[in-house]
């Protein structure tokens, strides 16, 4: 792997005042730089930054390999034997919940000869299991509590040396996972610092909620979109593109100009955008939009909720899926659901002309120098903070 702090990993930028910009230095530099300029300084991630291979490899170790991810909702595996498939930079997992309640996520990968054995190709994305078997040559695994992962048959393998201590030791490593407020997150790294303690002031602004309860009625994904996976998250992130992107959709409704910006600190942040025709008197109703470094992005509205996250699956692509919540008590109907999944198309079509076209620009030649941020993009700022803590060596 290249190192990314290597000069091969910039290009230089020469500005018509013949002054080199920033951009010409490695791109280490370029985000310890960037992460100490105050928000009203704010330039955007060098370009490289969205298209280098070396850098998504560092992301990948630093980010994806080692921080918590949100990537699920609780109530996606409800029950015991519920499956939910998720895929991680390149890491197969599956998150399961056994007769205990207590859900486990669980490498894909068969310890016989490396085969998915939830492959997509012939699996739903979400069901119900007690077991799972492999589908490549039938090795079977435990989903029961602390047995998780652990092998239970293998066919035919009694006339080579595989003996019950071979076997034993057989399972299908698992990462930790956890939960807070109805969200499934999980980490792949064991040393990591506890995640409940980093989003203890988040919790504090989303108590109101009673975001825990709420429930999954509807889920929306998009796979390999040819966007770099921090295009999407940045995009997600502020609602100063409502006024382009979304000027006959959202706009009307939720006017980003008017967005009060929480000023946060750490891996989440918050902002208020109040309706633009508000219904009466009382205190200001509209979205509150929530965000959880490093992919996670949820959108609530008095009766309902969108949380959106973003995985990449290459350098320059990614998923992403959304979720529909509603507060517990609310059963929505199917004409509301129909309409409620037909807006998150809608949206996510004009945010994807953004999202691909952003990314056009990144991979143009000779790479683009830096833009600089508004206010209501704070989040985009406090992200290359975040970025800095991860990445910097
Ligand atoms: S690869 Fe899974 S059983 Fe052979
Ligand atoms: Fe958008």
């Amino acid at each position: 792997m290249t190192d990314p702090s290597e000069p091969t990993e910039h290009t230089e930028h020469t500005e018509p005042s013949g002054r080199t910009e920033a951009s010409g230095l490695p791109l280490l530099a370029q985000l310890r730089r960037l992460a100490g300029l105050p928000l009203e300084q704010g330039e955007t991630l060098p370009p490289q930054a969205y298209t280098s291979p070396a850098w998504y490899e560092r992301e990948r170790e630093r980010i994806f390999e080692r921080d918590w991810l949100c990537v699920a909702r609780a109530d996606e595996v409800a029950a015991p034997g519920d499956y939910l498939r998720v895929d991680i930079a390149g890491h197969p997992l599956v998150i399961t919940r056994d007769e205990q309640g207590e859900l486990h996520a669980l490498s894909r990968v068969c310890r016989h000869r490396f085969m998915d054995v939830l492959p997509p190709q012939t699996t739903p994305e979400r069901g119900r299991l007690t077991r799972l078997t492999c589908p490549y040559h039938t090795w079977t695994y435990r989903l029961d509590g602390r047995y998780a992962g652990q092998l239970a048959g293998a066919p035919l393998m009694n006339k080579v040396d595989f003996g019950p201590r071979e076997r034993a030791a057989c399972r299908l490593p698992a990462a930790r996972v956890t939960q807070w407020q109805g969200f499934v997150l999980v980490c792949l790294d064991a040393g990591a610092e506890p995640l409940e303690p980093q989003l203890a002031g988040l919790e504090g602004r989303l108590a109101d909620y009673g975001l825990a309860g709420w429930r999954t009625v509807a889920v929306e994904a998009w796979q390999d979109v040819p966007a770099n996976w921090k295009v999407a998250v940045e995009n997600g992130s502020e609602n100063y593109h409502h006024m382009g992107t979304h000027a006959r959709t959202l706009e009307p409704v939720l006017p980003g100009r008017t967005t009060v910006l929480d000023e946060c600190e750490g891996r989440w942040f918050t902002m208020f955008t109040p309706y633009a025709h508000a219904p009466g008197a009382g205190p200001p109703q509209g979205m509150l939009l929530a965000g959880l470094f490093p992919q996670c992005v949820l959108a609530l509205l008095p009766d309902s909720a969108v949380w959106v996250r973003w995985l990449p699956t290459g350098p320059a692509t990614h998923s992403a899926r959304f979720g529909l919540l509603v507060p517990p008590g609310t059963e929505p109907s199917a004409e509301q659901l129909a309409a409620a999944r037909e807006s998150v198309r809608v949206l996510q079509g004009e945010d994807l002309v953004a999202v691909q076209g952003v990314q056009r620009g990144l991979e143009s030649s000779p790479g683009p120098s830096s833009g600089r941020l508004c206010h209501l993009e704070r989040p985009l700022w406090q992200f290359q903070r975040y970025l800095a803590g991860r990445l910097l060596p």
